[in-house]
């Protein structure tokens, strides 16, 4: 070791970091209040378990289940408890003056008794579930506690593109179960884009014959590397979609398709190029990639971006999108359905004389007012089928469809813009950390990603009430949603990484009461425990990198680097000498004191490794004691 270096290592053993007497009882989202009584509940063999409805019995197995693989005995399952036995009771007895999904659990010395109905009922089992710590013996013994608990949105959503790379439905159902254990009770999927058509249409089925296949995808980052001529291919059948939307209902997560219009629609439009202002007009890759320039015919997009060529407002067109949306509409139940209307580029419709004979004949001024005209032409049929449409906040553009909800991505404006004309909106600003397809850290060890920068913290931080709207107008505000855009993620364990922990934290956004906010408590006691869950479970989350380590440099001369694990068993690893920390490393096992001599600077590099193996990117601290500065010494 470099003899102008001290290092020394603490004894901090048995770390409180996990101590089971976490004040939200490791349930995320935390719940609206916790009130807690000295004493215990003692959950052994001996607990009955009792329902006596359809629902409770589904609730009871889902918990005896857990109780099973948690405490090796399952409890016997009855239709009312003999006086004085100790038991877990579901019931939906009084659950009517509830909010909706809401619950109460009530743990006594003898009983705990769960009120709630549908989703309160499958909520509360939840978070009985996370609050349960390991056996010890053959008994889980759990604080005596009440808990009272409902959302703060109506809408908590998460959104996947299956577009630009596709997902089987095996991963659409892994996905599904995590978003339902966080109480998100809606998954927004993005079905159609320039990329490829992913929802089979029985009567255009060319949309998934020619529109599922893409030739290629983007090297690298835009403009990329070239192109990596590997053909992405799928879609669902629509028994598949049905299974999912079944799937979900299970979880109490509604389905919600996206058919884009009136752009993205490049897909759509190499299956059936009538729907194109110039249907013998070749495709054309305006960007800056090295194969930019025309390709014969139509096509389906090879790389990412925003694409001219975008839906024509014929009659023809709106016949097929109507009757595209019938098929859709039968197979998913959602009261609502997305219909894109983002990015839609108006260069072909103010070349198109068609598009501009049209806009004269129905006293539309410019292209945006057509886009509205094309928008709410949807909006009627959808609405006349009982349904009601969400859209991108360009939607605003031109004027709102008189019945739209908007979901506002580019920033808070168009949601505290729609809120103002009494419109509901969905607030998922990728400014605010929402796009979760953007990088998570700064390391360079950060896989190819979109850009931006939005770690979970960013997320947490995130209010989805704008406070310049009024007391009134914040009601129109139903929730909020992350995306997942997938130009960059070309596999599950990929999107996995992407997702996990920032669903977590827009779980905790979501539901939680804003004042029960708290990130030193989700990162520091929560986190840790869920993460190593779903590092047992083979779920490919992001390994935070240690907790009380900064990215940025430090100036000093004595430093005690202060460390908290972030995985629940994990292993951080650190290294002083400039190599790549690896577990040949230094075992952090409590504070560090680094001396770093005058006119020196060392560089501190760690690694998480969870119980799995699975690893973190690698963190580096400069710790700097004055010295020179090379690159301003090079710049002289
Ligand atoms: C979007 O990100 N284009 C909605």
């Amino acid at each position: 070791m470099n003899k102008t270096l001290s290092v020394f290592i603490g004894v901090l053993m048995g770390t409180s970091a996990f101590a089971q007497s976490d004040a939200n009882l490791g349930i995320i989202p935390a719940p609206v209040s916790i009130t807690k009584n000295a004493g215990t509940f003692i959950l052994d063999k001996t607990a009955v378990l009792v329902h006596n409805d359809a629902d409770g019995q589904k609730m009871g197995d889902l918990l005896n289940a857990f109780i099973v693989s948690k405490g090796g005995f399952a409890l016997r399952e009855v239709k009312t408890a003999p006086a004085g036995q100790k038991a877990i009771v579901l019931t939906s007895v009084g659950a009517d003056k509830l909010p909706n999904e809401g619950y109460n659990i009530n743990i006594s010395a003898k009983q705990i008794t769960v009120v709630g109905k549908g989703a309160g009922l499958f909520y509360a089992v939840e978070s009985l579930m996370q609050m349960m710590p390991d056996k010890t013996g053959d008994k889980i013994t759990l604080p005596l506690v009440s808990i009272k608990d409902y959302p703060r949105f109506s809408y908590r959503g998460a959104m996947l593109d299956v577009c630009r790379h596709f997902f089987p439905v095996s991963f659409i159902k892994k996905y599904i179960d995590q978003l339902a254990y966080y109480k998100i009770n809606t998954f927004h999927w993005h079905l159609t884009d320039d990329q490829g058509w992913r929802m089979e249409i029985k009567k255009y089925p060319k949309l998934t014959e020619v529109g599922s296949l893409r030739n290629g995808s983007i090297i690298g980052n835009y403009p990329g590397n070239g192109n990596y001529l590997t053909p992405v291919k799928g879609f669902y059948t629509q028994e598949e979609a049905k299974e999912v939307v079944r799937y979900a209902a299970s979880k109490y997560i509604t389905v919600i398709p996206e058919i884009e219009l009136p752009g993205h629609a490049s897909a759509a439009i190499a299956a059936y190029p009538e729907l194109s202002c110039f249907p013998d007009r070749d495709t054309f890759i305006s960007d800056k990639t090295p194969w930019a320039g025309s390709r014969k015919g139509k096509q389906v997009q090879q790389t990412w971006g925003v694409f001219d060529d975008i839906f024509v407002p014929s009659a023809n067109t709106f016949t097929m999108l109507n009757n595209i949306l019938d098929e859709v509409i039968a197979i998913f139940p959602s009261k609502y359905i997305h219909i894109g209307g983002d990015e839609a580029p108006k260069t072909y419709w103010k070349e198109s004389p068609f598009c501009q004979a049209l806009m004269k004949e129905k006293g539309l001024k410019d292209e945006h007012e057509l886009q509205s005209y094309f928008i709410q032409t949807i909006e009627k049929h959808v609405n006349s089928k009982g349904r009601s449409i969400i859209g991108w906040d360009e939607i605003l553009e031109g004027g709102l469809a008189p019945n739209a909800t908007v979901m506002s991505w580019r920033g808070e404006d168009g949601g505290i813009a729609a809120a103002q004309q009494n419109h509901d909106v969905i607030m998922t600003p990728g400014s605010m950390g929402l796009y979760i397809d953007h990088k998570q850290s700064n390391s360079p060890d950060e896989p190819v990603t979109i850009g931006g920068f939005a770690p979970y913290q960013k997320i947490y931080a995130y209010d989805p009430i704008p406070k310049v709207l009024t007391a009134d107008q914040r009601k129109y505000i139903k929730g909020v949603q992350a995306n997942m855009w997938t130009e960059y993620i070309k596999t599950p364990e990929k999107a996995e990484n992407h997702a996990y922990p920032r669903i977590l934290a827009l779980s905790e956004i979501a539901w939680s009461p804003v004042e029960r906010k708290d990130l030193k408590n989700f990162s520091e006691e929560r986190l840790p425990v869920h993460l190593a869950r779903l590092d047992k479970m083979g779920v490919n989350f992001w390994v935070p990198t240690p907790i009380g380590q900064s990215d940025k440099p430090l100036t000093g001369g004595e430093f005690t680097i202060d460390l908290k694990v972030p995985v629940k068993g994990g292993k951080i690893y650190y290294s002083i000498d400039l190599s790549r920390p690896s577990e040949n490393a230094f075992l952090y096992t409590g504070p560090v004191k680094i001396t770093v001599p005058q006119g020196e600077k060392r560089v501190l590099k760690t690694i998480v490794i969870a119980p799995s193996g699975r690893r973190s990117v690698t963190t580096e601290t400069v710790l700097n004691n004055g010295a020179p500065d090379v690159k301003a010494d090079a710049k002289k």
